[in-house]
């Protein structure tokens, strides 16, 4: 395979023999839609670090669903913005809480559509921490019972999936065991397994209003620098038992998603998280970037690292182009 005899360029001449060599494909049935659901009627209010993306109310998110429903986007995952914040952050099991009743109202609205739930306590807590707080510290094994109510209201409610993004250890099998307890043996757990600490989350923090009121995610969250650990962490949440198992944030860590696709016979979702969105919309603004181009490479080259599933903000636009 030499050249001249060999000319990679050749089967590069024109799009059909490009179509036909290619090696990816990216479907709207690998993406899957986050939403930011609150209370009220008739909310529809864009979160000016990402366009396009809004705060909504259970009506505009079922009106959401239908769209991404028609747009052949198998699922959502669903962020609720409480009533209000304490220190236990008690609406994230609150049967009438933002998420639960969002799942519901799609449920009923778009039967078929998955429904991911992310499980979580910094949105409902005042402090800001994805755990129970005590001084200064996240407590770990008594956030779990916390986690595992959280996961079963939703589960209640109707949710498909359940998708711990907290970084407790332990809370998968503590999910998993109330789970079955109580009947819901069938909800999955997609776990954000590999969760790194940040600076990409920037956006979304404004979002949830979930900004940490007192220091940072990095006792809990992933070191940036580490991947062996990451190999570890993934074992761990299938020991527990993980359905699927997520990279996150995307783009920065595509070495963590082959690794994990690589050593893993598991389901493997990435998120696109929304640092990287607001970033392609910014440069597209300026006139710096096609953000479009930039969007469709991206998620292809999440795709070609090894995940089947991407969860973006990106998800409608880029079901759009692939019409
Ligand atoms: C909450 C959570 C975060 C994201 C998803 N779930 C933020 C965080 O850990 O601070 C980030 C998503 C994004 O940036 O798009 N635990």
């Amino acid at each position: 395979m030499q050249y001249p005899i060999y000319r990679p360029r050749r089967t590069r001449r024109n799009e059909t023999l490009r179509r036909m060599v290619r090696e990816t494909c990216l479907s709207p049935d690998n993406l899957i839609y986050p939403l930011f659901v609150v209370h009220g009627e008739g909310v529809r209010k864009e979160i000016s670090s990402m366009p396009e993306v809004y705060h909504l109310s259970v009506d505009e998110i079922v009106k959401e669903c239908q769209e991404c429903w028609g747009l052949g986007i198998p699922a959502v995952i669903l962020f609720g913005i409480p009533h209000g914040k304490d220190p236990m952050g008690s609406e994230a099991c609150d049967p009438e809480g933002a998420v639960q009743k969002a799942v519901r109202a799609i449920k009923d609205a778009v039967p078929e559509m998955v429904v991911i739930t992310d499980v979580c306590l910094c949105e409902y807590t005042d402090h800001g921490h994805c755990g129970i707080v005590e001084k200064g510290e996240v407590l770990n094994d008594p956030t779990l019972e916390l986690l595992a109510r959280s996961a079963l209201s939703h589960a209640r409610a109707g949710a498909d999936i359940v998708a711990p993004s907290d970084m407790m250890d332990g809370r998968v099998a503590a999910i998993r065991d109330l789970l079955d307890e109580e009947g819901y043996s069938d909800t999955v757990i997609m776990a954000y397994s590999v969760k790194y600490a940040s600076a990409f989350y920037g956006p979304f923090r404004e979002a949830a209003e979930s900004t940490p009121q007192f220091g940072d995610r990095r006792s809990y969250q992933m070191d940036p620098s580490n991947r062996v650990e990451a190999l570890r962490e993934a074992a761990l949440d299938i020991e527990e038992g993980a359905d699927v198992i997520m990279v996150k944030p995307a783009l920065p860590y595509l070495d963590i998603i082959a690794a994990l696709k690589d050593r893993f016979d598991m389901p493997l979702a990435a998120y696109n998280v929304s640092g990287e969105y607001s970033m392609v919309h910014a440069g597209g603004r300026l006139g710096w970037i096609d953000a479009e181009k930039v969007m469709m490479e991206s998620l292809i080259s999440i795709r070609r690292a090894g995940a089947g599933m991407i969860l973006t903000y990106f998800a409608k636009e880029a079901a759009r182009v692939l019409e």
